[in-house]
């Protein structure tokens, strides 16, 4: 009888993650498919300003976390506004809560007194390994922690980045929110020399949650689904009226999907800048697509994505928790 041949395959040790964001519904379902990568170890959630003020955004993310029962994932709250604008929300997409769709209880885990950005670069600092973060609102914590400690630089991993835009703006016709809401943060953040992937409106626009998805959701009979399907039910009415698409697109949860299977993607490097000067334009990522300034291609831009095996993985992960 031969022996059982161990089958080991080169075990990849799990990501370091911080995860800074702005819940918000696509914030929060990439929260509850962050949880379920066994690929990612998630340091900690920082919350923004954002989608809703950052009182909301860092109850919401308390909740989620309650939610999926991970109460054991520290919260720091972060920047209430942007570094020069007045902050822009957007409760007409995502209610005033900031959770359409579902309604849950005021959070009883503890919000941790130290601000998001010393967490950023204290943990930056003390790792032995490099960091990697994703950003899924404005930028304005990461801004503030590579002006206040530059440092951090250095032990970066990557930052993949929900935001910008190739083509169309959803917020103007320019631009995405989450850059518009902070121009001069991703203006900070673009010219640091990070490691940067850039997960645009282009792609997300194609990762579409279809009635048949959100079907397909539900029929998993898992309360985290049901949660998900409904959240996405109400957000999507948003993006249905406005851009005539079938349903919610997944911006945030791109970002968790790029991280555990890049494969889902392609990408291309590009000089990318942030328009800052124009009040039409404000905001706008100028992706040089042909490299016509000759510029370094510093930003990985995401240009595709493989929306059906992405929605497989969401279900498939959300309902193992
Ligand atoms: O433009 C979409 C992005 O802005 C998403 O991150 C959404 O949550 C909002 O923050
Ligand atoms: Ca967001």
């Amino acid at each position: 009888m031969m022996p059982a041949r161990s089958l080991s395959y080169p075990v990849m040790k799990p990501i370091p993650l911080i995860i800074d964001c702005d819940p918000g519904v696509d914030d929060a379902i990439a929260l509850l498919l962050a949880f379920a990568a066994p690929e990612l170890r998630l340091l900690g959630i920082t919350t923004v300003a954002g989608n809703v003020p950052l009182s909301l955004t860092s109850s919401n993310a308390r909740r989620i976390c309650e939610l999926a029962h991970r109460t054991d994932i520290p919260i720091y709250p972060g920047c209430p506004r942007p570094l020069l604008n007045a902050l822009t929300t957007a409760a007409e997409v995502h209610g005033e809560t900031g959770l359409t769709g579902i309604t849950l209880p005021e959070p009883t885990m503890a919000l941790q007194s130290v601000h998001a950005v010393d967490f950023i670069i204290d943990t930056i600092l003390n790792s032995a390994p490099p960091i990697t973060l994703a950003t899924l609102g404005p930028l304005t914590n990461l801004a503030i922690a590579l002006i206040k400690e530059p440092r951090i630089a250095q032990n970066i991993q990557q930052v993949v980045i929900m935001g910008g835009a190739i083509t169309h703006g959803n917020i103007t016709p320019s631009a995405e929110f989450n850059i518009y809401c902070d121009p001069h943060a991703a203006h900070v953040v673009f010219t640091s020399n990070l490691p940067i992937t850039l997960i645009t409106l282009d792609v997300t626009h194609t990762a579409i949650a279809t009635p048949k998805r959100l079907q397909n959701l539900r029929d998993r009979q898992h309360p985290l689904c049901e949660a998900v399907a409904n959240l996405l039910q109400s957000y999507g009415s948003y993006d249905q009226e406005r851009h005539g698409f079938e349903g919610a697109p997944l911006h945030d949860p791109c970002v968790i999907a790029y991280l555990t299977d890049p494969h889902l993607f392609r990408t291309r490097p590009c000089p990318a800048s942030i328009e800052l000067q124009s009040p039409t334009s404000l905001g706008r990522t100028i992706i040089d697509w042909y490299n016509t300034s000759q510029n370094p291609k510093t930003i990985n831009i995401a240009t595709t994505i493989n929306a059906e095996a992405f929605f497989q993985m969401l279900g498939d992960r959300i309902s193992g928790l």
